[in-house]
């Protein structure tokens, strides 16, 4: 294995079908095709519709990348997938084809957990991640405080959502207002026209009774149902919504909880550390207050391309592992729709994983 390996990421855990092309520590090649568009149409992620279009955007976004990156197939040295967590069906299209692959080039594979590999995208951007590390992961799909030891071995999950991950809370108050899917974006726009004070919206899971049990833990549907409130009070009294006010004092809400725990995990671990990532952290308010709120800490967040579901967080993560000399998993590493976010690597079913292992299919 060379120094710097070509390593080949393939994402397809939920509505991005990305494969992408890295080189040690160097992106060459992104390439994303999204089914968004069509999700929009069902104001969400249609499991069945996810999968079927990364079937169908598989072999033109391969191509896309290996033309991009100037490489051929056979110059790939490690291939790694998303084995999970995620939607079932779609991760299965991205491991058989990320199979088929490495079978055909006799190359090792790496099946990889998607929260780690959000982390380690970072690398592409600000060199590799001092560690141990804090990470927020801000998606859709979800919301996350993570201990990173070593992004290729040792991940301790701090605190999680109950409830609504971040995006889909963005999503769902978008909905409620009438904007489209997804809301984050264009919450955020909205927002910049708005006053964050307007509306004192709750902080969930930050009240001193909350501390004992939920430090760490976030709970966005409290918030969701605050606004759904809002806005019924608002038209009985026969009023407009002034969206843009609504909109900011949301966002305010959801980003002070985010901040607020971030930075409490940091002081808690004694970490000097923040990598911030997932779809929500493209948010220019959450920018913004880590900027003011965090100036103490080294916060690393990756160009908002990269904050999203991509391919190159899968190669980073993957020539991470080569670089560091971790053992590929075994063949038939399978969709693991709840892969627990301490597991960096698939092991495969020949890999002595226990028989009937939950979530292995
Ligand atoms: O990481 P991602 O592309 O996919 C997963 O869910 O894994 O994240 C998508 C989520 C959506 O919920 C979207 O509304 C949210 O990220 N998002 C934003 C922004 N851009 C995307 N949320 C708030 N502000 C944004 N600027
Ligand atoms: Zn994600």
């Amino acid at each position: 294995m060379p120094e710097t390996p070509l390593v080949l990421g393939i994402e397809t855990s939920c509505d991005e079908t990305g494969i992408a092309l890295v080189r040690g520590r160097t992106l060459l090649a992104d390439a994303v095709a999204s089914s968004v568009d069509e999700q929009a149409r069902f104001g969400g992620v249609v499991p069945e519709v996810a999968s079927r279009a990364h079937l169908e955007a598989f072999d033109a976004t391969l191509d896309r990348a290996i033309t991009e990156a100037g490489v051929s197939l056979v110059d790939i040295d490690a291939v790694a997938v998303t084995s999970g967590p995620g939607l079932v069906g779609a991760l299965l299209v991205g491991v058989s084809a990320a199979e088929g692959l490495a079978i055909a080039l006799d190359r090792p594979i790496y099946g990889v957990n998607h929260l780690a590999a959000h982390v380690a995208v970072d690398r592409l951007v600000h060199g590799d991640i001092p560690e141990p590390a804090i990470a927020l992961l801000v998606s859709g799909g979800h919301s996350s405080l993570l201990r990173v030891d070593d992004v290729t071995l040792d991940v301790t999950p701090l605190g999680s959502t109950l409830d609504d991950a971040a995006g889909e809370a963005f999503d769902k108050v978008a909905r409620l207002l009438g904007l489209p899917f997804p809301g984050g974006p264009h919450i955020d726009r909205a927002a910049a026209d708005g006053d964050p004070d307007s509306i004192a919206f709750p902080r969930g899971l930050t009240s001193p009774r909350d501390d004992a049990e939920h430090r760490l833990d976030f709970s966005f549907s409290g918030l969701k149902t605050a606004v759904v409130r809002w806005l019924k009070a608002r038209a009985e009294a026969g009023e407009p919504v002034p969206v843009p006010d609504v909109a900011a004092a949301f966002q305010e809400a959801v980003v002070d909880v985010l901040v607020s725990k971030a930075l409490r995990a940091c002081a808690d671990e004694g970490i000097q550390t923040l990598v911030v990532g997932g779809g929500v952290a493209a948010n220019s308010r959450l920018r913004a207050v880590l900027d003011a709120r965090a100036e103490h800490l080294d916060v690393r967040i990756p160009p908002p391309r990269l904050c999203t579901d991509n391919g190159a967080m899968v190669a980073a993560l993957g020539s991470a592992l080569v670089e560091r000399g971790r053992a590929p998993s075994a063949p038939g590493i399978g969709a693991d729709s709840s892969m627990p976010v301490d597991r960096v690597i698939a092991t495969g079913v020949h890999g002595g994983l226990p028989p009937g292992s939950a979530g292995i299919v």
